[in-house]
């Protein structure tokens, strides 16, 4: 059977991002069976539904052609103000829009990073809210918050608490028995 195909969502654009990195973890710790690919989202420019009827700029395209051929998508958000960060709604927002809006029956897997103690706790019910009504199916459980983030990441970028490491494989080991569980549904 083919891999499946995942598609790494950081909502973060910093180089240094925690979220990014601990994304880039994840592809070491995936289960067999299942490839990421990385989007792009700093090239994206603000939705605006005028320009979305004149013609897709071609990072909105790109990045709604990467989200619909993806047999799933993991996103790591950070929490900016309690919520999502401007780059990743905007992005949700071009892909949302009909027709073929390209969250439709998309198996999600959502987690945070955050430097509070919280771990970006707040972000992530904001993001099952608006992934749901756009018809994506986030995995329920295990819900993963990496808080005091700068404390679990060495100079280079690397997440070496391994507490933290086993909750992401955790999370990747539900979320690949989910996509299979949707692929079967479908
Ligand atoms: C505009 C802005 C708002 C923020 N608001 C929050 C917040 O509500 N909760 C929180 O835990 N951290 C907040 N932070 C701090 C982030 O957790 C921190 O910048 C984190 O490193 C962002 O994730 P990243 O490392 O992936 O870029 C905020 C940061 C910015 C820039």
């Amino acid at each position: 059977m083919a891999d499946l195909k995942i598609l790494g969502i950081s909502g973060s654009l910093r180089k240094a991002s925690f979220n990014t990195a601990a994304l880039r973890t994840c592809a070491e710790l995936m289960p067999a069976g299942m490839t990421m690919t990385y989007a792009r989202l700093d090239d994206i420019p603000i939705f605006n539904q005028d320009v979305f009827d004149a013609g897709l700029p071609e990072s909105a395209k790109r990045f709604r052609a990467e989200v619909a051929a993806a047999d799933g998508l993991l996103i790591a958000s950070p929490e900016y103000n309690f919520s999502l960060s401007a780059a990743l709604k905007n992005a949700i927002d071009w892909g949302s829009r009909p027709p073929n809006q390209v969250f439709q029956d998309k198996p999600i897997a959502i987690f945070s990073a955050s430097q509070g103690p919280m771990g970006g706790a707040r972000v992530q019910y904001d993001l099952r809210r608006i992934l749901g009504q756009i018809w994506g199916h986030v995995l329920p459980r295990p819900e993963v918050f990496i808080g005091n983030a700068p404390s679990k990441f060495d100079a280079h970028g690397k997440l070496t608490d391994e507490t933290t490491r086993k909750f992401l494989s955790d999370l990747l080991v539900g979320f690949k028995a989910w996509i299979v569980r949707m692929q079967v549904k479908k």
